[in-house]
């Protein structure tokens, strides 16, 4: 039996019309980096986020790359990464230079934000070591309240 994940043409049939004017004007605008729509989106989405910025990229790993590198984040450092995540979680690592760690997830919510996750799966980690960072990655929404320790 085949069963269906997702119906892309389902969602996509919604939003069609929608998307594809989106789409005409942009190409007739040539705007194929940047232009308004992404200042648009930019400013929009900063408004939404409470934030005075937000950066529009290419891909979900080039935002976590550029996370990475605002933080200092380089060769040298250590950035634990949850071992169940998608890999661009560690790829943007790799791309900075640093080394991902993978440590196990906590098997209430299945992320590696709380700091007692960090202790028990990195006993070498130190919350004083400045190369020593943690990366959680929310796949199942974030308990808040760990993140926010972290
Ligand atoms: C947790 C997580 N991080 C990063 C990405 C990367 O996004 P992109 O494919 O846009 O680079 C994904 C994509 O599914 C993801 O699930």
């Amino acid at each position: 039996m085949n069963i269906p994940l997702i119906d892309l043409k389902a969602h996509h049939q919604a939003l069609h019309a929608e998307i594809t004017s989106a789409i005409q004007n942009i190409l007739e605008r040539t705007d194929f980096i940047l232009g308004q729509d992404v200042a648009k989106f930019e400013e929009e989405f900063a408004a939404f986020c409470g934030t005075k910025y937000a950066v529009g990229v290419s891909s979900g790993v080039a935002a976590l790359e550029l996370s990475l590198l605002a933080f200092g984040i380089g060769p040298g450092d250590e950035v634990l990464v949850p071992a169940h995540t998608f890999t661009a979680t560690a790829a943007a690592v790799s791309f900075t230079g640093a080394k991902p760690v993978f440590v196990d997830v906590d098997p209430g919510h299945l992320d590696s934000g709380c700091d007692q996750t960090r202790r028990s799966h990195h006993p070498e980690y130190k919350s004083d070591d400045s190369s020593s960072s943690l990366w959680p990655a929310s796949r199942y929404g974030p308990d808040s309240r760990d993140l926010q320790k972290t």
